[in-house]
């Protein structure tokens, strides 16, 4: 499963990228406005920590305005991918854009049909978010499954990007589901190397080596 991260913060980003878990970024403008810097700005510095696709928004929603956007976001680096919302002019986009081999992530993505048509354009990632579900009260990891077996049933190549996490066991469960990647806040995805047990079996062994009186090397 790859990992991207939502965000657009670029010390959260470089930390992750470190630690050699990053796969890739997602933005939106909402994430822009908080890390309040210039999109052209902070999205070129992001693709320059991270090897893997970084998706950034279109904020038009008419096909050929969004058109002009991509063409201005794709200028940014090789790894843009391009960030569309999944209304008819957003499809008519990624079919375009992906024609012309540019990467495309369709964004809210909200029921399984919607899925199927971003996968028809011919989107590389399709974002069917979790957490904005269960906010609804509707469970968000039925939609993970079903675009899966959807995708399987037609062999889509289109990834699902599990989008909208908002706890760990979001990301087990969209892994469990079989979801080709998550993007999740970077607390989130520093969260899943927590556990109880792992901090106190450490803190044992770490007594009882000190016991000892040795040293490696
Ligand atoms: C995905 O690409 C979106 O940026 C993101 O996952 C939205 O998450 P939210 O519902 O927590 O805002």
């Amino acid at each position: 499963m790859k990992f991207f991260v939502d965000t657009a913060d670029v010390k959260d980003i470089r930390e992750l990228n470190d630690l050699g878990l990053l796969d890739g970024v997602t933005t939106n403008p909402s994430l822009i406005l908080k890390a309040g810097r210039d999109i052209v700005e902070v999205t070129k510095e992001i693709c320059s920590i991270v090897e893997g696709p970084v998706s950034a928004e279109v904020t038009a929603t008419e096909y050929s305005a969004m058109m002009k956007e991509a063409a201005a976001l794709s200028k940014i680096a090789d790894n843009i991918c391009i960030k569309l919302p999944l209304t008819l002019d957003g499809l008519k986009a990624c079919k375009a854009l992906t024609s012309d081999g540019h990467q495309t992530n369709v964004t809210l993505c909200f029921s399984a049909n919607q899925a199927l048509l971003a996968a028809k354009a011919g989107a590389t990632f399709v974002s069917p978010f979790i957490g904005r579900l269960d906010d609804i009260a509707v469970d968000g990891m039925d939609l993970i499954r079903e675009i899966r077996q959807i995708f399987d049933n037609y062999g889509y190549e289109t990834e699902i990007l599990a989008a909208s996490v908002r706890t760990v066991n979001h990301v087990k469960e969209a892994a469990l589901i079989g979801a080709d990647v998550v993007t999740a806040p970077p607390a989130t995805l520093k969260a899943l190397v927590k556990h109880p047990l792992t901090d106190k079996g450490l803190e044992m062994f770490l007594a009882d080596w000190a016991k000892t009186g040795q040293k490696i090397a």
